[in-house]
């Protein structure tokens, strides 16, 4: 496995790997790597000849008060990791190298970016695009996989793949969960113990709209009712937005069918977090993964 920071190096590297017809796969990362992270490596492993992982906390998709500082970082543990996942080439660069002087896209380009973690946090998306467009200009890739825990990311994602035309296979992969429900994430590492418990909360408040959706409930209104309910309980959360929406549109629902996502965000003491579920199960374009260990 090699280790390459400089950008030039990268962008030398992927060229060798080009005219070798050599097809690569790219799971870009903020690092503090953790079996989400790993399972995208291991799909992403069985549709490439070389797997590139980028690790790199970016600035720029961290509003001001937000945890930029504070997000925890171990890339010593992560190259281990990386290399145990059968990676080729981490691309961990700095910011100064990747961002000498290019434009942020602005919000009105970016569609899917205006609801849910848009409003909560402005700019997110913005800085995200930002960098993705980034690392998939410096890594080239054929195929470049995303986690289904940040549902409206992907999606923007396979929206700028299609806009811009990238010829990049877009795959989003289930999310991995701790044994309790939880969905894995980096920030985990923020909660105490009591928020650690009291978490478990949002991924059992989306098994419960689940199950109401599979008896028959088709009112996006009942089931989040039902799930803010089910927030309202445990004194170290508050519920920043419980939203369902179209896959397709991410626009707002009354009525729920296949295309439906529940998406929810909520702080657990101080830490921020998200999770996602498909009502109905159905596999929707891109979702060629089912399972995250295969
Ligand atoms: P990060 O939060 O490190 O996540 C990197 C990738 O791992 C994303 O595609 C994310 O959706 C996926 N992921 C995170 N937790 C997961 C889980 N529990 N199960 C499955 N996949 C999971 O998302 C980012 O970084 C950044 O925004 C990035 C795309 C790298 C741009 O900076």
């Amino acid at each position: 496995m090699q280790i390459i920071s400089a950008v030039t190096e990268m962008r030398d590297a992927v060229e060798r790997l080009g005219l070798g017809g050599r097809r690569i796969g790219f799971v870009p990362t903020m690092g503090f790597l953790h079996e989400g992270h790993l399972s995208l490596m291991r799909h992403a492993r069985t549709r490439c000849d070389c797997l590139i992982a980028s690790i790199f906390v970016n600035p720029t998709q961290f509003g001001p008060g937000e945890d930029l500082d504070r997000y925890p970082r171990d890339f010593e543990r992560d190259s281990a990791l990386c290399s145990e996942a059968d990676v080729d080439i981490i691309f961990h660069p700095s910011a100064a190298d990747i961002y000498p002087d290019r434009q942020a896209p602005s919000a009105a380009e970016i569609p899917f970016a205006c609801g849910l973690c848009g409003v909560s946090r402005p700019g997110h998306f913005q800085g995200v695009v930002r960098i993705v467009t980034i690392l998939f200009d410096i890594v080239r890739p054929q195929v470049a996989v995303f986690g289904q825990k940040d549902a409206q990311q992907a999606r923007i994602i396979q929206q700028l793949q299609q806009d811009r035309g990238l010829a990049i296979e877009v795959l989003v992969a289930p999310t991995v969960r701790e044994k309790d429900g939880l969905a894995m994430s980096s920030r985990n590492a923020y909660l105490a113990p009591r928020e650690r418990e009291q978490a478990v909360c949002l991924s059992e408040a989306l098994d419960l709209a689940r199950s109401a959706y599979a008896q028959g409930e088709r009112s996006a209104e009942t089931v989040k009712r039902m799930v803010g309910e089910h927030l309202a309980g445990p004194d170290t959360i508050a519920v920043d937005y419980v939203e369902i929406v179209d896959w397709r549109t991410f626009k707002p629902v009354a009525d729920l069918d296949e295309w439906s996502l529940l998406a929810l965000a909520a702080v657990v003491g101080r830490t921020r977090l998200i999770d996602n579920v498909n009502l109905s199960g159905v596999e929707w374009p891109g979702f060629s993964l089912r399972s995250s260990t295969a």
